[in-house]
């Protein structure tokens, strides 16, 4: 997520004090909830009723098997409502934790086991903690990647993946594609991904943060090895995860130390986030139906009025199937970052969608991804919607954009 700072060059440190301002005044409206979703309030007094409770999971005494109870229920309570197995979940500090885990793992166990399965099939669309965890192994571990091409629309070329693993089955340690993409809201075919991988015993891993609660994902129905989710982007506090992993699938644990979580993830276990984490996904997929429906309802009304505004505006992934709490949005002519500091200073937070280190954007590498220029993957607005989202929300946004894009097209393509 950006780092708020004065440096795009049509504002000053005064109107980004006037933006905070509008914050502190309670009128701000937030729709980047693939960033981060507000704690739920039935999180909020779950998670701070647990966090009183003393003892460590694996103190024997009764406090610690009272905070042992506590996590235990918390994973059955997830294993329920992720359709697997209360075993196959383990607890992680979040997801970029678990796509490590889930990366780093599944390759050094399936190398340690055959030295030729070097091959690690991904595509440049997932997020950095997948690809990042993949361009280490391949610098440092001997591995090799492979990108699954995709169109511009963000679908993977699943011929490409068949021929690949047709031609290389024999070297291919794993493979890692999300579910649903956390920037242009693409869905991937998860079910027709582990039917080719199922041919060839290969372990697929899937990053679900983006698709948890706003379609249905079940671990059971899925044919996956492993799965990311997190809880921050479903209502619950920041710093807890989980990876769900197959009862019938071996990993080498990256995290060691006390043998915690199935020897599989060293470390206390944090049972009051865990307990707060087990009520968030659990709201999360109860409501997934309704709010699925409710958030194509706003993301069709955004969507239509920002096109009749900007008739050239390209909205990423529109002909394909994708998470209807996602609008992206790329707008030719002006920066992504003009458009969030000014709807920011205009009251209403959104993202570009795109990761930034240290206050400097760069170009979205999942847009890069779909074959688009710089210019165009630097000019990229993303809404989402999350569990508090309402019709209040898209009237802010209609009513803050027009401002805002016609001084981000003022602005141009200027960076500083
Ligand atoms: C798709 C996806 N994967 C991984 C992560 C990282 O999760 P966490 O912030 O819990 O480490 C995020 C969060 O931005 C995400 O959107």
């Amino acid at each position: 997520m950006s780092r708020i700072q004065p440096r795009i060059g049509s504002l000053s440190q005064k109107q980004f004090a006037r933006a905070f301002e509008t914050r502190l005044k309670g009128m701000h409206v937030y729709l980047d909830h693939a960033a981060t979703s507000p704690i739920r309030p039935s999180v909020l007094v779950r998670y701070t009723k647990a966090l009183e409770q003393i003892g460590n999971p694996s103190s024997v005494h009764s406090f610690g098997q009272t905070s042992r109870q506590m996590l235990e229920e918390a994973r059955e309570s997830i294993a329920k409502d992720l359709g697997c197995d209360r075993n196959e979940v383990i607890f992680t500090s979040g997801g970029t934790e678990s796509d490590n885990l889930a990366v780093k793992g599944l390759y050094w166990h399936r190398r340690g086991q055959d030295l030729n399965r070097n091959l690690v099939i991904t595509s440049n669309a997932e997020h950095a903690a997948v690809l990042d965890s993949v361009n280490y192994l391949v610098a440092e571990q001997g591995a090799e990647a492979y990108f699954v091409p995709l169109d511009d629309e963000g679908l993977l070329d699943l011929e490409d993946l068949a021929r690949v693993l047709a031609e290389r089955s024999d070297q291919v340690a794993l493979i890692s594609l999300m579910w649903a993409n956390n920037e242009i809201g693409v869905v991937n075919p998860i079910m027709q991904i582990t039917d080719l991988a199922s041919k060839y015993s290969i372990p697929v891993h899937s990053d679900a943060i983006a698709a948890l609660g706003h379609i249905p994902v079940s671990f059971a129905g899925s044919g996956l090895a492993a799965m990311t989710i997190t809880g921050h982007k479903v209502g619950s506090p920041v710093g807890v995860g989980a990876l769900i992993l197959s009862r019938n699938q071996k990993l080498t644990p990256v995290v060691h130390g006390g043998g915690q979580e199935r020897n599989l993830r060293s470390g206390t276990p944090d049972a009051a986030a865990a307990s707060a984490f087990a009520i968030a996904v659990h709201e999360a997929v109860r409501e997934q139906p309704s709010k699925q429906q409710l958030h194509a309802e706003l993301s069709g009304r955004l969507i239509e009025a920002v096109k009749q505004m900007v008739p050239d505006v390209k909205v990423s992934s529109e002909k394909v199937e994708r998470l209807s709490n996602n609008v992206h949005f790329r707008f030719p002519g002006c920066l992504g970052d003009s458009l969030l500091f000014l709807m920011d200073q205009n009251g209403v937070s959104i993202s570009t969608g795109s990761a930034c280190a240290a206050g400097v954007s760069s170009p979205s590498h999942v847009v890069l991804s779909l074959g688009a220029g710089v210019d165009e993957a630097m000019g990229t607005m993303r809404i989402t919607f999350g569990h508090n989202s309402t019709h209040t929300d898209v009237d802010a946004f209609l009513e803050a954009f027009p401002k805002a894009y016609e001084g981000a097209k003022l602005a141009g393509l200027t960076r500083r």
